[in-house]
């Protein structure tokens, strides 16, 4: 069973307030890319696609270099939905294939974590996504002011996000010729009926967005190494 991958690096990565592309900062020297893509080979990963801010090619064939899965690097869009569609698009495989779709920025998810949403799919499952409970407490805005909302029905979702290719490609296709704007992978598959699967999520796939998840992420890697 092929499994491939769009790893998702578009973004600029402005609310870290950093130089380069998020995807190029460094935890503990790796480059955020770098960590992603080798979680992505560990789990079973066989060809992994990036989508790269445009111009930055030479930075990330240097973070990417040595890979041990085929790569290709190619130009995101303006938005994350976008640069999914055009990652589907460099991907060579058949449409049976497992596909995952996985953020950059979630660069320590742990390899046991990706086989979990490859098996998913693997076991029959059309769309397949991992989540967290929430540890917040919630309120939903409202014309008048704010409600509460029972966040024990609530969960945060994060990636990699797993579907067929074929199936996936045409979800992406449909958004697109309709101007389906949705923040992930699985609100892209629910447009076009396809049933989503939870799976346990993990709280070292947590994005790096800020300038204090830099310094959790790197706490979480260097306790790895130890
Ligand atoms: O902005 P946000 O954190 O939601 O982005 C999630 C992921 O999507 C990041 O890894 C980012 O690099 C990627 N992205 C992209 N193309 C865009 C915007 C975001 O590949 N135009």
């Amino acid at each position: 069973q092929p499994v491939v991958a769009v790893l998702v690096a578009a973004g600029s990565g402005s609310r870290l307030g950093a130089a380069v592309p998020k995807a190029l900062v460094e935890l503990a020297g790796v480059p955020l890319v770098r960590l992603s893509a080798e979680a992505l080979v560990a789990g079973g990963v066989q060809q992994v696609v990036v989508t790269i801010p445009g111009g930055m090619d030479a930075p990330f064939e240097q973070a990417l270099a040595g890979l041990r899965a085929p790569l290709r690097i190619v130009a995101g869009g303006s938005t994350r939905q976008e640069s999914v569609r055009l990652g589907l698009k460099a991907l060579n495989a058949s449409d049976d294939a497992v596909v995952l779709v996985h953020d950059a920025a979630r660069a320590l998810v742990p390899p046991a974590l990706v086989a979990s949403v490859v098996e998913a799919i693997a076991d029959g499952a059309a769309a397949a996504v991992p989540v967290l409970p929430v540890t917040d407490s919630i309120r939903q805005l409202t014309a008048s002011g704010s409600v509460v909302v029972d966040r024990s029905a609530l969960r945060a979702v994060q990636t990699p996000q797993a579907a067929r290719l074929g199936a996936l490609r045409d979800a992406h296709e449909h958004a697109r010729v309709r101007g389906l704007e949705v923040t992930d992978d699985a609100a892209v598959c629910e447009l076009v009926g396809l049933d989503v699967t939870l799976v346990p999520g993990h709280s070292d796939a947590m994005k790096v967005t800020t300038p204090a998840d830099l310094v959790v992420a790197t706490a979480i890697l260097e306790e790895r190494r130890r």
